[in-house]
Formats: structure tokens, sequence, C-alpha cells
């Protein structure tokens, strides 16, 4: 497949590298895709990568993953132009100053992506594994579980296949609304990653027969 990756920091990195290494084909869409920095991590990660301006990251992909901080969320989505039926992989936390959401309870970052990407489909996913993770790397010989919603059943298959691939355990967790609950889960796991005595690596996993 080919995935446009919007941003270029812990998550954006750790999505190129693992999706990389599987086949797909990445452009990474970025505010100074000529930077030395990009272009030393295109060359570090090698074949099937480019960095390219955010509209043009997304020309021809199939998938369009935000990976940006959610202050950056609306004019990245605005960068993007027109968005109408494709696929987007909301990793964002709606996360502001002081490690506190901005929005909750009857609304959520998922759902505001949805509002700013007009015509989009949009998968809530990935915002609930630490970047370091993003290997598919296993915990107590267990995969991490990766909740995902989202509105429209064949966008969430087709996420669900690319996030199953990386080597994680996907539920599908009902709609985009469901953002609600998936968004303070992230926080919970961040306070809980502070915590020294859990370590560095640590994931939430729905235990079932
Ligand atoms: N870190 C984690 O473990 C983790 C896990 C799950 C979800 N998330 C969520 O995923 C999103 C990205 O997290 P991250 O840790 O990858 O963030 P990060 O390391 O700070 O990287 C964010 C990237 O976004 C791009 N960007 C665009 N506009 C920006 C702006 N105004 N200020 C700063 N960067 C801007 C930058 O790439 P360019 O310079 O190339 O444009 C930057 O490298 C956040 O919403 C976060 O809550 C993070």
């Amino acid at each position: 497949m080919r995935i446009a990756v919007i941003g270029s920091g812990s998550v954006g990195t750790g999505l190129t590298k693992s999706w990389s290494k599987l086949g797909h084909s990445i452009a990474i869409g970025s505010r100074s895709p000529g930077s030395g920095r990009i272009v030393g991590l295109v060359t570090e990660i090698g074949s099937g990568i480019e960095a390219a301006t955010v509209a043009e990251s997304a020309v021809g992909a199939d998938i369009i993953v935000l990976a940006v901080p959610w202050s950056a969320a609306e004019v990245s989505i605005e960068a993007l132009g027109d968005l109408t039926n494709r696929i987007i992989i909301d990793a964002t936390n709606p996360f502001v100053k002081g490690l506190n959401l901005e929005i909750g309870h009857t609304d959520s970052g998922g759902e505001q992506v949805a509002k700013w990407a007009t015509g989009a489909h949009v998968v809530k996913a990935l915002n609930i594994v630490d970047a370091r993770l993003l290997d598919g790397k296993k915990l107590n010989n267990r995969e991490i579980t990766i909740p995902i919603c989202g509105n429209d059943p064949e966008a969430k298959k087709i996420v669900a296949n690319l996030i199953t691939e990386l080597g994680f355990d996907v539920i599908d967790a009902g709609k985009l609304e469901v953002s609600r609950l998936l968004e303070p889960l992230c926080l919970l796991m961040v306070k809980l990653s502070m915590k020294k005595t859990l370590g560095n690596e640590i994931g939430f996993r729905v235990l079932r027969d």
C-alpha cells in the first residue's frame, strides 16, 4: 500500500520504519521535507520511502496517517486539501498543557478530526501505543491490543489489516464516537508509564479466551 504519514516525529518515524520493512511505500508528509534531519531519516530507513510536503505526500496515498501534535492537527488537515473519501488514521491525542485532554465526554479529538477532514473516513487508531513499540513488540509474549473506531466499516477493515500486519492485536471498538473513551485511555497509559516501577515498555491488552 501507499501510505502518507503526516509528521516525522516519534510516531511517524516508528510507523514509517515498521511499514516500510513490510514492503509498503511511505511518503512522509513534513513541514520541511528538504531539511537535513528528514533527508537523513529517509536515507537511514532506505528504499520505499520518500519525504514530501504535507500536500504532496497524500497524492495517490491509499491511507493517510495523522501523527502530529494536537495543536497542529487542524492546520495539517487543511494542508492536505480535499479529503473526500480518503481514509485517515487519526493517531493523535487532544492533549494540552499539563497532560490534560482538551476535549472529552461529549466530543473527542477523533470526531473533531472528522469535522475538519470533510468527507474523509476517519479511523481512530494507534493513539494508545507507545511510539517505541510500533515495531509490534510483544510484551510478556502477548501482542499489545490496539482498539480502533470509526464510522466506515470498509475503512476500518483496511486499517485493521495494516495494524495487524505490524504485529498488534486489533479490536474494533465501534463508531468514531468511541474516541471519547480511547483518548482518556491514552492519558492513563502515559501516566502509568511515568511510574518508574512499571518500566518503559507497557501497553494494554484485552484478554479473552
Ligand atoms: N509519542 C507516543 O508514544 C505517542 C503514541 C501514540 C500517539 N501519540 C500521538 O501522536 C501524535 C504525534 O506524537 P509524536 O510523539 O510523534 O510527536 P512528535 O515526536 O512531537 O512529532 C510530531 C511531528 O509532527 C510534525 N508537526 C507538524 N506541525 C507541528 C507543530 N506545529 N509542532 C510540532 N510538530 C509538528 C513534525 O514533523 P515535521 O517537522 O516533519 O513536520 C513533528 O516531528 C500526538 O498527537 C500524540 O499525542 C504519541
